[in-house]
């Protein structure tokens, strides 16, 4: 499995431990164990998304009418290439979440452009917000299409927020251009706090309900070779789970290899040991992403990280496994 940039910088900067230590020392007073009660409650907050949630069981409903009109484009039977881009599997990294950056940025410049700056600038912002705005939607989408039960009501509820922030700034758009600029302010900053609240419960669909967040990323594979399986047990072009160290694994042997990938899909958890094969790949039955069984690559989304890899040997009758290096 290739080694992401990110573990490579990780590797490459072992010093930032030291500044990192010092910081988390400096907030210990305010955040540690013992810090203040009050400001700790408050910067975790009461989960108003899980209330609201509750309140608006009906949001299932036109929710699930969305992701089926989605589907022919976003769904299992639309075109790989165009969902790869939007959901970031190029990027090795969900796509959405950088996106996003595009219209917040920009109304937030445009907010401080409207206190005290060039007023073509700030609409210039503006409407740079707006174009953001519909790619933070379509990365969005391809993103939610997949989700289910509580994920998909919050994400009908964030996007729908988005969308209307969207329609709110393009009316402040059109307000400032036929120079009724006041009111356009006004409707703008109405915009913006309805952005920033739906930014808000998109941070709780990752943060709570893990969506974008890879299913394998708190497993711990052994480092050492640990046995899992009778040689004789394996069939040819049969997959089979086994588990080391508490992390499930696939295997398959195939042409006189032995192949073992993380059984757990980085998507959203699908079980690979039941996806489809076909030469060196196993599809995701849940969702369709396509994994290298060589390597764990991710060959096609919505996955958008690879599934960790392990070196296998065979000795006196016993498969066993442990973590690739890198
Ligand atoms: S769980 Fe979604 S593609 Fe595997």
């Amino acid at each position: 499995m290739p080694q992401k940039l990110s573990a490579q910088i990780l590797d490459a900067l072992p010093w930032l431990d030291g500044p990192a230590e010092a910081v988390q020392k400096v907030l210990m007073p305010l955040l540690g164990a013992n810090g203040h009660k009050d400001v700790k409650n408050m910067l975790k907050g009461r989960k108003l998304s899980a209330q609201i949630l509750d309140a608006l069981p009906w949001l299932d409903g036109p929710a699930e009418t969305v992701q089926k009109a989605l589907a022919p484009y976003l769904g299992a039977e639309g075109r790989k290439d165009v969902q790869d881009i939007l959901n970031g599997t190029w990027f090795g990294h969900p796509l959405h979440p950088a996106i996003v950056m595009l219209p917040l940025g920009f109304w937030t410049t445009t907010m401080v452009l409207d206190l005290a700056g060039p007023e073509e600038a700030a609409d210039l912002s503006l409407r740079l917000g707006v174009v953001g705005a519909l790619a933070a939607a379509a990365t969005g989408a391809a993103q939610w299409q997949d989700t289910w039960g509580k994920a998909r009501r919050l994400g009908f509820l964030h996007a729908s927020l988005n969308l209307s922030a969207a329609g709110i700034y393009t009316g402040s758009w059109m307000l400032r251009a036929q120079g009724a600029r006041k009111t356009g302010v006004l409707l703008s900053s109405l915009g913006y706090g309805v952005g920033l609240f739906s930014a808000w419960l998109g941070g709780d669909l990752s943060y709570d309900l893990g969506i974008g967040v890879n299913r394998t990323a708190f497993a711990e594979p052994p480092s050492d070779w640990t046995e899992v399986l009778n040689e004789s047990d394996l069939a040819e072009n049969t997959p089979r789970r086994v588990v080391a160290n508490g992390v499930p694994i696939m295997l398959l042997r195939r042409g006189g290899e032995i192949f073992a990938i993380a059984a757990t899909c980085s998507h959203l958890g699908g079980p690979l040991d039941e996806g489809q094969l076909a030469d060196e790949t196993v599809t995701c039955p849940w969702h369709g992403s396509v994994f290298s069984l060589r390597d764990g690559t991710v060959l096609h989304g919505p996955a958008t990280m690879p599934q960790p890899d392990f070196d296998v040997r065979v000795q006196g009758g016993r498969i066993a496994v442990r973590a690739r290096a890198q």
